[in-house]
């Protein structure tokens, strides 16, 4: 792009525009024209004829649409190249067989460069517009992690992993205080890259509850209370972490507890998985304000368990969703939108489930990965639908069959399909091969 229009980044796009304004609603809004202007979207009316030519046009080709970027907010960018790799493992032994090894060598820059540009370009390719990454235990490479992301313009939160007890002698903080000082170092690093968090912001990362001191978790709860940050870390992934943590918290009332017992579940916290959890957990949880990151490609690949998102939605929880790559075989948020409702159809079947309540539609997996994710990372006023004031963060998707040949794509559209159908198609038969653009704040980031 050359001209003045381009520059400033005023674009109007037209043709079809679909999210989610509510749980159960899929808007489809036809022939229409979004303007952006540095950005953020500023006006929302029907397209006429003549658009100015101050603004940059884009169209969706016929049969193909806007959608609001996916929002992954759980995913470990250090772990991208053992996706699937985890044979049948289950979590515990999955991470000293498969992952700390692997985040080890990450040490290496050359290496770390490698992998982490990889995972920005592949998530940036299934319509990913904001992540939020675990990295390693390693400083510089974690920073360098936030450099590659604020240079795709990916919308990235930035975690460097704290674990200072029961991890591999190679790769474990020496002390608490170290698990609190290398994490500031991160913290001032994103700051200084992006220093009003316009894309890149630094979260804090107790890895979970089994690797981290009660010290270390002190430590880090301060800090992000002092710093006003954002924390996630992992809660009730599967039963026997549940019981090492009884263990080794005896004093603490619960897995949740022992977070809450160090000032770390705040409204600005992401908890990954909440599997196994009593409704006195939920409870908190949702007095708290904290939001869950549910992970069901994760679950089922590791065999976790089956987490009951509907009943932690009916407790006030906050949810979105996460890849969890690569406990999470895919970096895919809708193949996570798909699972989300096959495994919610398995939780309706399961003892003491409240049966239909428990699943969840489409259109409610949608939801959970665009305006779900946006109030788990506390981002609701600024990206996951299409609303004057929210910036442009979206992907443009071409369902890609042409007068009956199948062309690029596993969708097949005969075109009698209503969009709400076509949009269903996509969730179950669609890839990244049907993402053709991506935009973060309007800035274009991917095009296929
Ligand atoms: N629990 C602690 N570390 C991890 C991890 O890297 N992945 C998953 N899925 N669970 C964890
Ligand atoms: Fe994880």
């Amino acid at each position: 792009l050359t001209s003045a229009a381009a520059m400033s980044r005023n674009l109007v796009l037209t043709g079809t525009f679909i999210h989610t304004p509510s749980k159960t609603k899929l808007e489809v809004l036809t022939n229409t024209a979004v303007f952006v202007e540095n950005g953020v979207i500023t006006s929302i009316m029907p397209a006429t004829s003549s658009l100015p030519s101050t603004h940059h046009h884009i169209a969706s080709p016929e049969g193909s649409f806007f959608f609001p970027g996916f929002i992954d907010t759980h995913i470990h960018a250090s772990q991208y190249p053992n996706s699937g790799i985890f044979g049948t493992s289950t979590l515990l032994d999955w991470l000293k067989k498969y992952t700390f090894p692997l985040e080890r060598s990450l040490a290496d820059p050359v290496k770390a460069r490698q992998v982490y540009s990889r995972v920005l370009q592949r998530t940036l390719a299934n319509g990913t517009t904001t992540a939020s990454y675990f990295a390693t235990i390693d400083v510089d490479t974690t920073n360098l992690l936030a450099d590659l992301a604020l240079e795709t313009g990916q919308r990235a939160f930035i975690g460097r992993n704290c674990m200072d007890q029961e991890s591999p002698a190679d790769y474990v903080d020496p002390t608490p205080e170290a698990s609190v000082e290398r994490t500031q170092r991160v913290v001032e690093h994103c700051r200084k890259i992006d220093p009003e968090g316009k894309l890149i912001r630094p979260i804090v990362t107790p890895r979970f509850a089994p690797t981290c001191s009660a010290k270390s978790l002190r430590g880090l709860g301060d800090l992000a209370e002092k710093e006003d940050l954002h924390i996630q870390t992992h809660l009730s992934e599967n039963k026997p972490e549940c019981e090492w943590v009884a263990q080794l918290f005896e004093g603490s009332k619960s897995y949740a507890h022992v977070y809450d017992d160090a000032k770390l579940l705040t409204p600005k916290t992401v908890l990954a998985h909440v599997v196994h959890v009593s409704d006195e957990e939920v409870k908190l949880l949702a007095e708290r304000k904290s939001g869950v990151a549910h992970c069901p490609v994760s679950n089922n690949a590791l065999g976790s368990g089956c987490c009951g998102v509907k009943r932690l939605m009916r407790a006030g929880v906050k949810v979105g969703l996460g890849t969890d790559v690569s406990g999470g075989y895919s970096c895919s948020v809708l193949e996570n939108v798909r699972q989300a409702t096959l495994v919610s159809s398995l939780v309706a079947l399961q003892d003491g489930s409240k049966g239909e309540e428990e699943k969840l539609t489409f259109i409610e997996a949608l939801w959970l990965a665009t305006r779900g994710g946006a109030e788990v990372m506390g981002l609701e006023d600024k990206v996951g639908g299409f609303e004057v004031g929210k910036e442009f963060d979206a992907q443009l998707v071409g369902l890609g069959t042409v007068e009956g040949k199948v062309k690029d794509s596993a969708v097949d559209v005969f075109g009698w399909e209503d969009w709400e159908e076509k949009t269903a198609k996509w969730v179950y038969r669609g890839d990244e091969r049907n993402t053709l653009k991506v935009w973060v704040a309007g800035r274009e980031v991917y095009s296929k």
